[in-house]
């Protein structure tokens, strides 16, 4: 293998610059040319790529967002664009690819390389932490703070004012943000998709904590969660308990900016650098992941199989601690 491409695909993450560095002076380490591949399949449709060399990747660790830019391709679900990926690939010459990105990123690479199997490793890169394969995802630390720093903002006006907030944080279809910030919040209630939502109980909660004179509430709810977001939650609080000020936050695409963490940073960097170890080693169609603080490496098909993995004693813990 002389030529690899890197690139960025889906939602953008905290750290996927770090792995983009780690991933290309890993990779020029050995010799390896490495084309940085814009806004992921779409750029290898359209070609859209040059070679980065190590001063490319220089300033790029503590930096949010993707040098390579990002996007979610429709064009790639099809046949017609997965047969023009492979043509640009093949003329370009590469050999190999890195892939970073999330879930819908894996569910393409499944299709893709099955047809077309063109050597391929994978990085977890996206905010919500719903891969199987690793512990944690590179942006998902960031992510969290960043909603747990606003979240203990918003706790100072509650406090204030002895109002209920009700805190939107993302995650459509999984709920890791929104129980992790919550958890570090002291919040009362913690609203995500994997878990079958109960207004009635909320309600009633609400009541008990103000009759002894429990005045702020937080309620953290995932995008995603089944009742419904921010709002619909508040309509619910203001016809069942009129006497209650709340107010909601909806915090949004914030949730993807911003620095990494050194968790993030040093996840990305350990990953980007088994990633092209893992190509040079001639193992592929995996992603490279971190569990129990190994690298392990799990095929694309059971990394997109992730079941809802919420441990139940947080639940219980959540309870007793807001109690
Ligand atoms: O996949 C990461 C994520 O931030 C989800 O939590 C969120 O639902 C989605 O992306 C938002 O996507 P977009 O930026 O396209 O609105």
């Amino acid at each position: 293998m002389k030529k690899i491409g890197v690139m960025t695909s889906g939602g953008d993450s905290p750290g996927m610059n770090a792995a983009i560095r780690a991933v290309v002076r890993t990779a020029v380490y050995h010799n390896l040319e490495v084309y940085g591949i814009c806004r992921g399949y779409q750029g290898i449709i359209e070609g859209d790529m040059y070679q980065m060399l190590t001063t490319d990747v220089s300033n790029i660790i503590q930096r949010g967002g993707t040098i390579l830019k990002t996007a979610r391709s429709k064009e790639f679900m099809t046949e017609e664009g997965m047969a023009k990926a492979y043509e640009q690939l093949q003329a370009h010459g590469i050999e190999g690819l890195v892939l970073i990105g999330g879930d819908g990123t894996f569910r393409g690479a499944n299709v893709f390389f099955e047809k077309y199997p063109i050597p391929a490793v994978g990085l977890p890169g996206t905010i919500d932490k719903d891969l199987a394969g690793t512990d944690f995802t590179i942006g998902f630390d960031t992510a969290v703070n960043t909603a747990m720093e606003a979240i203990d903002k918003i706790r100072d006006t509650a406090d204030a004012h002895n109002r209920i907030f009700v805190v939107e944080v993302m995650g459509r279809d999984a709920g890791y943000i929104a129980l992790n910030s919550g958890i570090a919040c002291g919040a009362e209630d913690i609203l995500i998709p994997e878990l079958k939502t109960d207004m009635n109980t909320i309600v009633q909660g609400i009541r008990d904590d103000r009759r002894r004179k429990k005045n702020v509430q937080l309620i953290v709810v995932a995008e995603g969660d089944d009742f419904g977001g921010a709002v619909d939650v508040q309509k619910v609080l203001n016809e069942q308990v009129p006497e209650v000020d709340v107010r909601i936050c909806v915090l949004g695409h914030i949730q993807r900016g911003g620095s990494p963490t050194f968790a993030d940073r040093v996840l990305a960097s350990r990953l980007g650098f088994a990633a092209v170890n893992a190509l040079r080693a001639g193992i592929y169609q995996v992603m490279a992941g971190q569990i129990n603080g190994a690298i392990v490496l799990t095929p694309f098909a059971e990394v997109v199989k992730q079941k809802a993995n919420i441990p139940t004693d947080l639940q219980a813990m959540t309870y007793v601690l807001t109690k």
